[in-house]
């Protein structure tokens, strides 16, 4: 663990259970132009960056009918990140937050969600634009953005709107 995902002062970490509840099985890689955390997009607006997911080609059936939908919903695994602090204190931040009020890659179970633009489907090579993500990330899911179902245009981040940010 290098220090970028070290405790900050004030930052809380909790022991986490022995045990895991549940297995998960990579189903894939997300290829994308970042190595280092510092040169990621911190959320998928900031990039509109064309990378790939590298589907495992076993599950290569389920991508039926996906070359329909314009958005997709990608879940990936952080695989870098801690996992034992809940109370966080991002840079640029004035106090802590509690982790599940963030976005921030360190959390219990470290898994990612964006909303990206599906470019092509080549195989089960899926090109997209809108992730975040470090290259080589272990991939979890892909589901159909519905904006009639996913969409919630009046949703609100108090603490950020407090900040002067809408995001
Ligand atoms: C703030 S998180 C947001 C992730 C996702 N869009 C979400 O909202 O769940 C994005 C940051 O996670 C970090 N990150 C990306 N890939 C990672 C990985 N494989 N392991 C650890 N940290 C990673 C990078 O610092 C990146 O800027």
């Amino acid at each position: 663990m290098d220090d970028a995902y070290g405790l900050r002062e004030g930052e809380i970490a909790v022991d986490l259970p022995e045990h895991h509840d549940a297995g998960i099985y990579f189903i894939g890689r997300i290829a994308t132009p970042w190595t280092r955390r510092e040169d990621c997009p911190k959320n998928p607006a900031e990039s509109n960056a064309l990378c790939t997911i590298h589907l495992d080609p076993r599950y290569a059936a389920g991508l039926k009918d996906l070359e329909t939908c314009s958005h997709v919903i990608v879940l990936y695994f952080m695989d870098g990140a801690r996992r034992d602090i809940v109370l966080q204190r991002p840079r640029h931040y004035a106090g802590g937050r509690g982790v599940f009020a963030l976005r921030s890659p360190a959390r219990p179970n470290p898994i990612a969600l964006s909303v990206a633009r599906l470019e092509a489907v080549d195989g089960t090579a899926l090109r997209v634009r809108g992730l975040d993500c470090l290259d080589g990330t272990p991939l979890v899911d892909i589901k159909p953005y519905f904006a009639s179902i996913d969409a919630h245009p009046d949703a609100v981040v108090g603490w950020r709107e407090a900040e002067g940010r809408s995001r």
